[in-house]
Formats: structure tokens, C-alpha cells, sequence
């Protein structure tokens, strides 16, 4: 069979992002179009995309299936450990890079860092010298960590700890977290198949993004940054939150490309 003819089979069954990520890798060639190619496919390939189609067709993450996933043009290692890197994160990444630079930042935390994409995504971006500390409650999450940092060999301090209680008396420049932000009740379809503890923060999806607002100015330098991805929803109760602890000026929130709110950028006060 052509790679062409299965494409043109399958194509109903994939997104379309993800038939062109899959085909890439199955052939290890970024060059390859969808639907130009005659290349033949052998047995063994045929058998591996269809091993692939049946587990993504019972719903699997094409990432997890892969065991890898694209985020701020870099490839990362994942497993269902971890959290699937979104796309959304990037633009959390793109203006934690901005804020660095712009105020000279070195001492750098990515806490609930999973499999260390945001830090390792700041490092590989950054020239200067930047020291970049990533922590998460989860041990997986640090050994992919650990695997990835290796991989772009970037050296990242990884920690473990549930939040920052291990951090004591040590203070970071900017602090960035993509901490666990959905509402129990909206854990279904696809997000079955991401960690819990990657997901869940309570009924409103708020219980770790207050927690981190309560205490991070304790963990921040004066006049550091704390950047925080939050869901689309959650604009009007962070804005409550912090208005309510004090201790921040919000310098922006930062918009998705469906023009969503799902971030912020505060600076101690
Ligand atoms: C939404 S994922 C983010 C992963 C990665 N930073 C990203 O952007 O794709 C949240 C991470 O927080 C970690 N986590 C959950 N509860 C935590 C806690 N109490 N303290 C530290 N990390 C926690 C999870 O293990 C998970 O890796």
C-alpha cells in the first residue's frame, strides 16, 4: 500500500495535525507531505500505523501513544505521567522569555515543572546566563524532567517538592507555574488519559493557583515576577485573589490565541 492511500483512508480519523505528526515520525523525515508521496509503505510500517490508529481511535493522546509531543519548537519525551505540553503554555513561555530579558532576570523557579518544558524551553532560548530551577510533586514528572534536560543538555536544578514548602529561605527572580487549574467535574474525554494530580485543583479549579498566590511573594526577590497559566474561566477570581493578598501589581494578563484570558503577570510589591 502507498503512504497516499492509507493518508487518504485514515484522514477522517486523525486530526489533521496529528496525521502529519504521526506520518513524520513513523518515516523520521520532517519532509515528508501527506498526500505527494508514493512511497511505499512496508509491512511492518503498515502494521505500526494501524497499531497507532486503533489506540487513538479508543482515544489515547497521539503524545502519549508517540511518547513525544512538539511544544516552542523543541521535542519533548512524555508519558502519561506527565502532562501533555499545550500550546497555550507557549505563550506563558514567550512572555516569561520577554520579562527576562527586559529586567535582566537570572534566578529563575518553574514550579509544577512535569516533563520540563517550560524551563527547558526559557534555557534553550535565552543566551545569557540564566540559572533555572524546575520542581514538582511528582518524581515521574522530574525524571522525564531529568530525561529532557539531558537530551537539549541544559542544566536545570530539578526539586522536589509540593509547591514551594522545600523552597524555605531561598528567593528567585521570577517565579513561572502552570500549576494544576481544572474543575473536578471537567476531568472527561481525552484528559482521562493525563495524571490527576497534573489536572485537579478543586470545584472551581482554583485550590493550587490560590495556594501559589499566598505564598510565592515569600519565595520572590523584591520586585519579582510571578507568571501564572490559569484556565479561561479564571480572570475574575484571580483578579479577587490578588486583589484580596496585596502583595501584587498585576502587570498584564496574557491572552490565547482564541483570545481567551489564560494567564497573568504580576510583580511583587
Ligand atoms: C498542568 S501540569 C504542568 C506541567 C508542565 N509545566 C507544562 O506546562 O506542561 C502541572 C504539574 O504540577 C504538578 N503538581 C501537582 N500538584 C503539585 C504540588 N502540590 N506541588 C508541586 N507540583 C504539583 C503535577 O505533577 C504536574 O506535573
Amino acid at each position: 500500500m502507498k503512504l497516499k492511500d492509507w493518508v487518504r483512508e485514515n484522514r477522517a480519523v486523525f486530526v489533521d495535525r496529528d496525521l502529519r505528526f504521526l506520518v513524520k515520525d513513523v518515516f523520521l523525515d520532517d519532509n515528508v507531505l501527506l498526500l505527494q508521496q508514493d512511497k511505499y509503505l512496508s509491512l511492518g510500517k503498515l502494521q505500526h500505523l494501524d497499531r497507532i490508529k486503533q489506540l487513538y481511535i479508543q482515544g489515547m493522546p497521539l503524545a502519549y501513544i508517540l511518547g513525544k509531543e512538539i511544544f516552542f519548537g523543541l521535542e519533548f519525551k512524555v508519558n502519561s505521567r506527565v502532562l501533555i505540553p499545550r500550546k497555550e503554555t507557549e505563550l506563558i513561555v514567550e512572555k516569561t522569555i520577554e520579562i527576562i530579558n527586559k529586567n535582566n532576570l537570572y534566578y529563575i523557579l518553574d514550579l509544577c515543572c512535569g516533563c520540563g518544558n517550560i524551563a527547558i524551553s526559557i534555557k534553550k532560548s535565552i543566551k545569557k546566563k540564566l540559572f533555572i530551577c524546575g520542581s514538582d510533586v511528582s518524581f515521574e514528572a522530574l525524571a522525564l524532567s531529568r530525561r529532557n534536560s539531558d537530551i537539549y543538555k541544559t542544566s536545570i536544578e530539578l526539586v522536589n517538592a509540593d509547591l514551594l514548602k522545600a523552597f524555605k529561605a531561598r528567593t528567585f527572580d521570577l517565579i513561572v507555574s502552570n500549576p494544576p487549574y481544572v474543575e473536578s467535574k471537567n476531568i472527561k474525554s481525552s484528559l482521562r488519559y493525563e495524571p490527576r494530580l497534573a489536572l485537579e485543583a478543586g470545584e472551581k479549579g482554583l485550590n493550587l493557583l490560590r495556594e501559589i498566590l499566598s505564598e510565592a511573594h515569600i519565595y520572590l526577590r523584591n520586585s519579582g515576577y510571578l507568571i501564572l497559566e490559569m484556565g479561561y474561566n479564571h480572570k475574575s477570581f484571580l483578579a479577587q485573589i490578588i486583589n484580596e493578598i496585596g502583595l501584587y501589581e498585576i502587570v498584564e494578563w496574557i491572552k490565547d490565541y482564541s483570545g481567551h484570558f489564560r494567564g497573568v503577570v504580576l510583580e511583587k510589591l
